[in-house]
């Protein structure tokens, strides 16, 4: 054995026979490594004495850590962060960059300024080990409520713009960054940063708003102003007490690193040389290159962990290159945010005038976060590896005309086009420089590139497309080199339109047959993959609109007016707001406009939710086994790969269940579902086991390796129209109800109408997933259970039924949910009752997390809806009889199906006397769908509503005019037998026609569709009847005063999850009380105080709980009344203490459970104006403005109810027109179980102009305190979006002459919009 004291380089040097070695293998203990040379098979201990690192430190929060090779080289900053206890405030979702609630700020080398500057990053993409010398700020060294909030903490939270406060950190954290680099930005440089952390909450307007206001032109209404930015830097170093001045942390240049790890080794080489040394030497061994990890996030065979040795190149200066000439030269290591930054700065150089249109397609790759970290050279070797990536980074640069610069071993540099470097083998190559000419402005070269995209921000593109030409004005547009068409989403092969560049080589363009002609070439040439989620007939059509929209702009003078809109972009300036509501400052804090009690807490991240609870002794963690098919029987279990994984203990499954206990969690459902499959599949996805192992990482890839086998396989059952036509129906669980003779009504009316529309599902994309954490009580048969829960009474039945112990025993508890919308009123039973019974048989604490994409696969979403309608109508349009079959998907079970209640929101605004209504209950092969957000209402109110419009089309009228007539009025009856005393939806809808200006803007909008062949506009008015129900919702509130101080603990029973339950229970207290809100604190829910309680949710929870405060307070003051009355105006304290000596009981306790006679207590009543701007040629589309009047009664807190109807109308905006999940035919995989496909609404996905009011004036003699519920009904207003752009669809069709009713089924997603504009290539030429 020998020892090898080296001191510079990493290569050992093998003392028998001379080969140079890296060491593969070993461990390191004192600086010690051991290796066994390759070539002769000798033993060696070497000791790295030299600058050679071989620990990393960084500092979190102006702490220094220093980390050794205890980890494996996968691990994220993000799960360390976590596991470590340093940062709860940091959280975690999607693990891939999609969703951005990880963001901390970390100071980076920028190669831009030559500095280091601070930028946001997505902690969980960033591999621990990169961390090497970086300075990182996560939500906690920003500052808390007590020792001082950081500025940007400060205004989101009194901007309100918290609700769950689930991603709140991390938009602090963003905007932290973006003030560090750029200390007074314009609002726009604010609204684009905004394109990371996806909300589900608020629908943005409050987050943007606040982060508006530090802006250098933010407006009067956005009070705040821009701040030093030392204020917002208050970090103080540990060693100094003085700001963080970045010295001592290792900037700069810092030596090379090699570290041997747990699972592989990890280099970082700090200049060309040794990289090239060091592959060499791992050529032939399986290594990757790490600059950003971002390529992770979208492709994830590029796990870390998959390799032997990765390289990272954050240290090698030479890649950080920057250099201007004739050529503009970027090294490999510049990252999206260098580049996009450099564009802009030099876009008015005459000779890069490109780098404009290069800028705008860049801001509009990936997100903020991800630009931050990723390299423009990292993108290009993913289209390398995987030709179907539609990578925009290699369209921008091939279209300009990019060169490469690709080293390898032996110093023998290569300059390769891209196309030629995507057939270089690139096994030992490393880019090094991307070369980019310069054009001359005599070259009269046109340069543009196009990205569309489902989302307006942070999506992949459908296509990405990018067209230079040289083009002779002068001579009809002559095309005078071969030009440069490069297409990206067409197929894995197709980056060049070849066959059109040639074609158009001498070519006048601006001679309408040869734009014939090039299109016609073009057709021929596009051949879409289909194996694509996006329709091979839109990607084709787009390919062939995007390159008219070139010619269009390029051939400006030979464009008819009305044709030119085609050449543009939809212009989307910055996005406003503004609320109007009511307040009655003499019963305040009740209807006080106030934000969240805990609104600093959740800004500062220190609001606890459930995986943010710090682990308990010995405790394990468990993940899921799903099955990978969608209708079969299991054959058999193979788990021996998964058990013999170090750190895996245990593998459960429904032969775990000890004896008596149920293997189902909805027990109160007529249906079984099994906690685990015991044998059929229902469904891909379903939950076939449990592995249970030391940590979270170790059960995630455990439980991937168990093999399941499957006998009796068959084509699942995945849509309505599949389960219509195969009989798959549940019988029996909703009845048909009739009122009046619909049948007869419609026979008798002179118009008689048949149509169909359908609504496809909703994931819930709650940013928290479900979690349980469970754990043996003392006596070793209970059960502690700490759940992601909207109704903890369901968690402990199921759980005590599956441990077959008494209810009694189970003590479920939850703080808060980051979020729920639904998702978590039955859905988390099956998360805690499997955790529970790990817990109970590892009689240890075990935590059940299901990651994001376990979450999606596993787990039940919105019901989508098929409707087939009969409707008669007078003449005018007048409703006689309605006779209508909705069809539910409901998944393998239809437990949670809504079916009989969906009917009494069916009507909406609308008199109908007639009904005949036939409910079908479809099963599928799916997860069994759940409640989303009005589960019922929602797909009630767009039913009615396609009928509306459809009636206006068959009787060629206005469709307000139709809804106008049909609109209920006072005193009359609804299907369900409710008088409707106080309907105002006459008034409702003339007040809005007046405020919105409706009837002007619909002429405008007329002017402007007759103006613009390729632009359209539309305008919908939808009015809303929301029934509210009270019925069976039991809530156990539970108020204490104690005696020593007065002050107050409410358990009320309803579960916070950003609705601003607990403030308005605490306003509530406060004014019947008298004393004052910071005296109140609201406790965590539970099954002692809490018993019997039923779910949170159907938007009456808050205002049932304070119901039961207000019952609570009034039976405590009639007890201290006698005592009060003895004494001399008392202070709250004083009474409060003599009712104690007296021996008055000062707990009090209220149950819930109004009843009501009609199905609903009182109906809210709304009107929404929507108006929206359609791109013909594309399908991209962007909502003008929303104005909406909402009677909300008395808001008992205006801003929190502000805050709601805006994130419902947006969650909303998502279903109708972005979120679409789609499934493997074959298998019944959720292929969208992912960010990369899935896409909720983003910042720039609102209304550019916003705008709500609550009636005013309107106080609800049936409602608490005269208020009236807001969580969901905004949400069924938000489908006016989506007739505002079939109004401009129509608009399309007009001028084509198919201007024919057409049903615009949900969602109604780019794709879809542009398919049914009829858009073909005959349409496109210069004018008419
Ligand atoms: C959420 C998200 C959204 C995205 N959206 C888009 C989008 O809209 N459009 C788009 O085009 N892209 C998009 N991307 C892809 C993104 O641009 C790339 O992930 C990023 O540029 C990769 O750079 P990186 O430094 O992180 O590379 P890494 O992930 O570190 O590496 C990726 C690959 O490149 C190799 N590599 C890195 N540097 C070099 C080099 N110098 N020479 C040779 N090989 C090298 C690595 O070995 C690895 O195989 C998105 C990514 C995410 C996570
Ligand atoms: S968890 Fe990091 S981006 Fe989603
Ligand atoms: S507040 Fe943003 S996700 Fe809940």
């Amino acid at each position: 054995m020998d020892t090898n004291e080296k001191t510079s380089d990493k290569v050992v040097t093998c003392p028998v026979c001379s080969a140079s070695l890296l060491p593969q293998s070993g461990s390191l203990k004192n600086g010690i490594y051991a290796t066994t040379c390759e070539n002769c098979g000798h033993f060696i201990k070497f000791r790295c004495t030299g600058p050679v690192k071989s620990d990393v430190k960084f500092t979190i929060n102006g702490q220094s850590y220093t980390i050794g090779n205890q980890y494996s080289g996968a691990l994220s900053l993000n799960e360390w962060l976590r596991r470590a206890g340093v940062s709860f405030g940091t959280k975690v979702m999607c693990m891939e960059g999609g969703c951005g609630v990880c963001l901390v700020t970390a100071k980076l080398y920028d190669p831009v300024s030559m500095s280091e500057k601070v930028f946001s990053v997505n902690s969980c993409l960033v591999p621990l080990y990169t961390c090497d010398g970086w300075e990182i700020t996560t939500i906690e060294g920003l500052g808390d409520p007590i020792t001082g909030l950081n500025p940007v903490q400060k205004r989101l939270a009194s901007y309100n713009g918290s609700q769950c406060g689930f991603c709140s950190p991390a938009q602090v954290m963003n905007m932290h960054g973006l003030l560090q680099r750029v200390p007074k930005p314009t609002m726009q440089e604010v609204e684009d940063t905004f394109d990371t952390s996806i909300c589900r909450c608020t629908g943005y307007r409050s987050i943007l708003d606040a982060m508006k206001s530090f802006a250098s032109d933010a407006p009067p209404h956005l009070p705040g102003g821009p701040i030093d930015i030392e204020e917002v830097d208050q970090q103080l170093c540990k060693k100094t007490g003085q700001p963080c001045s970045g010295q001592c942390s290792g900037h700069g240049s810092l030596p090379p690193l090699h570290m041997v790890l747990q699972d592989t080794q990890w280099f970082r080489p700090t200049s060309k040389s040794e990289l090239f040394a060091i592959i060499k030497q791992v050529e032939t061994k399986n290594y990757r290159l790490v600059f950003g990890n971002t390529g992770y996030g979208v492709y994830k065979d590029i796990g870390p962990w998959m390799y032997d040795i990765l390289i990272d190149l954050r240290g090698i200066k030479e890649f950080y290159a920057i250099s201007f000439d004739t050529t503009v030269l970027f090294g490999a290591s510049l990252t999206l945010s260098n580049l996009l930054n450099i564009f802009q700065k030099s876009k008015s150089d005459p000779t890069l005038t490109y780098f404009k249109c290069l800028a705008k397609h860049l801001a509009r790759v990936a997100n903020t976060g991800v630009r931050n970290l990723g390299c423009w050279a990292g993108n290009l070797m993913l289209k390398h590896a995987h030709p179907e990536f539609v990578s925009d980074i290699f369209v921008m640069l091939e279209t300009v005309g990019t060169k490469l610069i690709v080293g390898g071993p032996d110093h023998s540099d290569v300059n390769l086009t891209l196309t030629d470097f995507l057939k270089t083998d690139m096994k030992g190559k490393v880019i090094t420089l991307a070369v980019l000419p310069t054009y001359q402005p005599s070259d009269n070269m046109y340069i543009r590139t196009f990205k569309v995209m489902p989302r307006n921000q942070n999506a992949h593109a459908y296509v990405s497309a990018g067209f230079r030409m040289q083009i002779d004005k002068a001579t009809n547009y002559t095309v005078t080199l071969k030009p440069s068409i490069v297409m990206n989403g067409i197929s894995k092969t197709f980056n060049h339109a070849v066959l059109t560049e040639n074609y158009l080589v001498g070519k006048q363009l601006g001679d309408p047959n040869v734009l014939k002609g090039a299109l016609g070439m073009l057709a021929s040439e596009l051949i879409p993959d289909a194996s694509s989620l996006t329709d091979t007939n839109y990607i084709k059509s787009l390919a062939l609109s995007l390159f008219y929209k070139f010619v269009l702009g390029a051939c400006d003078t030979k464009v008819s007016p009305r044709y030119k809109s085609g050449g543009a972009n939809l212009y989307r300036p910055l996005s406003s707001g503004t609320q109007s509501y009511d307040t009655h400052k003499q019963e305040w804090p009740v209807s006080e406009p106030m934000t969240k009690t805990t609104s600093e807490l959740q800004t500062s991240g220190r609001v606890q939710f459930v995986n943010d609870v710090p682990p308990q002794s010995g405790e394990l963690h468990a993940a899921f086994v799903l099955s990978s098919v969608g209708k079969a029987q299991i054959s058999n279990v193979d788990t021996s790969a998964a058990l013999s994984l170090p750190g895996v203990l245990k593998y459960l499954s429904a032969a775990d269940i000890p004896p008596g206990g149920k293997n189902n969690y909805t027990p109160t459902g007529e249906f079984v579902e099994e906690i685990f499959s015991s044998g059929e599949i229902q469904f891909c996805g379903q939950p076939i086991g449990l592995i249970v192992a030391v940590d979270q990482l170790t059960a995630d890839t455990a439980a991937s390796m168990v093999k399941v086998t499957y006998t009796n396989v068959h084509p699942p059952v995945l849509t309505m129209v599949e389960a219509i036509q195969q009989g798959s129906v549940f019988p029996h669980v909703a009845e048909e109800i009739k009122v009046g003779d619909a049948e007869a009504a419609i026979a008798a009316s002179p118009k008689k109408i048949l149509g169909q529309i359908s609504m496809e599902s909703q994931y819930h994309f709650q940013m928290e997933t479900q979690i349980s954490i469970c754990s043996p009580t003392e006596d070793g048969v209970g059960m502690n259970v700490l759940a992601a829960t909207q109704w903890i009474d369901y968690v402990q039945q199921v759980v005590a039924g599956v441990l077959n112990i008494p209810e009694s025993g189970v003590n479920v508890s939850v703080r808060r949910l980051g979020g729920a919308y639904g998702s978590k009123i039955t859905r988390n039973n099956q998360i805690s009752a499997a955790c529970a019974l790990a817990a109970h048989i590892m009689r240890k604490p075990v935590r059940l997390f299901l990651n994001f994409h376990d979450n999606m696969k596993a787990i039940g979403k919105r019901f989508p809806y098929l409707a087939d309608y009969q409707i008669g109508v007078s003449n005018e349009g007048r409703l006689n009889g309605i006779k209508i079959t909705v069809n539910a998907d409901c998944g393998f079970s239809p437990n949670d199906q809504i079916l009989s209640g969906l009917f009494y929101w069916l009507d909406n605004a609308y008199y109908c006397p007639n009904w005949y209504y036939i409910p079908v209950a479809l099963k599928t092969n799916k997860p069994s769908n759940t409640s989303a957000r009005s589960p019922g209402s929602c797909p009630a109110v767009f039913i009615m509503e396609s009928m509306m419009e459809h009636i206006a089309k068959c009787l060629d009228k206005d469709p307000l005019e139709i809804r106008k007539l049909n609109l209920y009025q006072k005193g009359q009856k609804t299907p369900g037998g409710m008088v409707l005393n106080y309907c105002n939806l006459t008034s409702l809808v003339s007040q809005l026609e007046l405020s919105a200006d409706v009837v002007n803007r619909k002429k405008q909008i007329a002017a402007f569709n007759q103006a613009n062949k390729w632009k359209k506009k539309g305008l919908s008015v939808v009015p809303l009847k929301f029934g509210i129900g009270w019925a069976t919702a039991t809530y156990n509130v539970f108020l204490t005063i104690y005696h020593g101080d007065g002050t107050v603990a409410i358990a009320h029973g309803g579960v916070e999850s950003g609705q601003g339950i607990n403030t308005k229970v605490s306003q509530v207290c406060a004014y019947e009380l008298g004393i004052a809100m910071d005296t109140i604190k609201i406790k965590q829910d539970s099954t002692l105080a809490n018993a019997n309680s039923q779910t949170t949710g159907g938007s009456i929870t808050s205002e049932l709980c304070c119901l039961g405060v207000i019952e609570c307070c009034k039976m405590l003051k009639q007890r201290m009344a006698p005592v009060k009355a003895k004494m001399v105006d008392p202070t709250w304290k004083q009474l409060v203490a003599k009712c104690f000596q007296e021996g008055v009981d000062l707990s009090a306790r209220y149950f819930t459970n109004e009843t009501d006679s009609s199905v609903f207590h009182y109906n809210v009543y709304g009107v929404t104006c929507t108006e929206m701007e359609l791109d013909v040629l594309t399908g991209e589309n962007q909502i003008t403005s929303v104005d909406m009047l909402y009677d909300c009664g008395e808001s008992i807190n205006p801003e929190i109810d502000i805050g709601q109807a805006e994130g419902a109308f947006v969650m909303g905006l998502g279903y109708w027109l972005l979120e679409k999940l789609q499934f493997d035919s074959k298998t019944g995989e959720n292929l969208t179980a992912g960010t990369w496909e899935y896409k909720p609404p983003m910042g720039k996905d609102i209304p550019i102009s916003f705008n709500i009011k609550f009636l005013k004036n309107a106080p609800n003699p049936l409602g608490v305190l005269r208020s009236k519920a807001v969580g969901e009904p905004p949400l069924c207003m938000s489908c006016s979006a989506l007739f505002g752009l079939k109004h401009a669809m129509e608009a399309a069709r007009r001028d084509i002459s198919k201007d024919v009713f057409f049903a615009l089924n949900a969602p109604a997603t780019v794709e879809a919009v542009q398919l049914q504009c009829l858009v073909d290539p005959s349409q496109m030429v210069y004018g008419p």
